[in-house]
């Protein structure tokens, strides 16, 4: 291996990194540390060569954090425009291999074009399950040797990206098994993506890591910071408005959902603060006040 320098500035970031990622992605502290180890050896040039920098498998129920953790990484490691992202339930059938890697001589298909305009970062496959085999296959070049070949002829080099898979297999039956312990349902989902997935996909991907249901605790503090996020892009925008303590109360109640995770919340912070917001600009002309919980008409105000 060549020696290499790394900037001061890069190793601190790579230091706070495990700090970073607690920060934003919530009742998933079994994971990050196994995520921060892989991202670690990556940036410092260790990982081995001929291989993607890394690879990970995330799986889990739905709005848990999967895509969110992947999208903080890349953001806090690259910059968010180093995330391309592919959702496999478009590329079932045969044909969306070509749309993958072009069909015809001298198309680039996504990959190319993907590859053309960054030349390093993530590459996020979502409900990778739902890949036709013949995709499946281009998966196995890929964390085998960080090689795909393209249309165009050229063979593109993947060893400056990580590789994120994820998917929610066997996560649904994880549901009905709400009381057995965490490690039991993790178990119960590594051995269904096994079989769903080839084996020698599954045995070549760096890091395999179950996410966890979130619990209401967490899924307050998520809600908080949803809260915390709207109002912020609020204030961005002129506007001066306070939180009244009955709000996060009021956004848990209509956002949480046991099964969805936290997508749910998402939209009912965007969707109780926006109306709010655009209640009192028609009636006001002006958004600025205390943002407090009307539940006698299902709803948040502004007063
Ligand atoms: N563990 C978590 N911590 C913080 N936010 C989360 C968490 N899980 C989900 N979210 C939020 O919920 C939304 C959906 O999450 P996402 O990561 O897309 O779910 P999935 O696990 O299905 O990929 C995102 O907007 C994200 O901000
Ligand atoms: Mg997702």
């Amino acid at each position: 291996m060549n020696k290499t320098i790394i900037e001061p500035e890069k190793t601190e970031r790579l230091r706070q990194l495990a700090d970073m990622l607690q920060m934003e992605i919530r009742g998933q502290r079994h994971i990050i540390p196994r995520v921060v180890s892989v991202l670690q050896r990556g940036e410092l040039g260790l990982s081995k060569a001929g291989r993607p920098r890394g690879s990970f498998l995330f799986l889990g129920p739905t709005g848990v954090g999967k895509t969110e953790l992947t999208q903080v990484f890349t953001g806090k490691l690259f910059g968010m425009e180093k995330l391309v992202r592919y959702d496999m339930s478009e590329f079932q059938t045969q044909e969306s291999l070509g749309l993958l890697l072009g069909s015809r001589p001298g198309e680039k298909g996504f990959l190319g074009a993907a590859y053309e305009r960054t030349k390093t970062g993530t590459l996020l496959f979502d409900e990778v399950e739902k890949a036709h085999p013949r995709i499946m296959d281009v998966f196995l070049q890929m964390l085998d040797a960080a090689r795909v070949t393209i249309a165009t002829g050229e063979t593109l080099d993947l060893s400056g990206f990580y590789i994120v898979m994820t998917s929610n297999i066997g996560s649904a039956e994880l549901m009905t098994l709400q009381h057995s312990a965490e490690s039991t349902l993790e178990r119960h989902v590594l051995s269904r993506a096994q079989q769903s997935l080839r084996p020698e996909i599954f045995a070549r991907i760096t890091e395999k890591l179950v996410f966890h249901r979130l619990s209401y605790e967490h899924q307050l503090e998520i809600a908080a910071k949803f809260l915390e996020k709207e109002i912020s892009f609020l204030t961005g925008r002129g506007c001066n408005i306070r939180v009244a303590e009955s709000v996060l109360s009021f956004v848990v109640r209509k956002g949480f959902h046991p099964k969805l995770g936290a997508r749910p919340m998402r939209d009912a912070a965007e969707k109780l603060v926006g109306d709010a917001v655009a209640m009192a600009l028609l009636l006001n002309g002006s958004a600025d006040g205390c943002l407090t919980a009307d539940p006698a008409n299902d709803r948040l105000k502004i007063e």
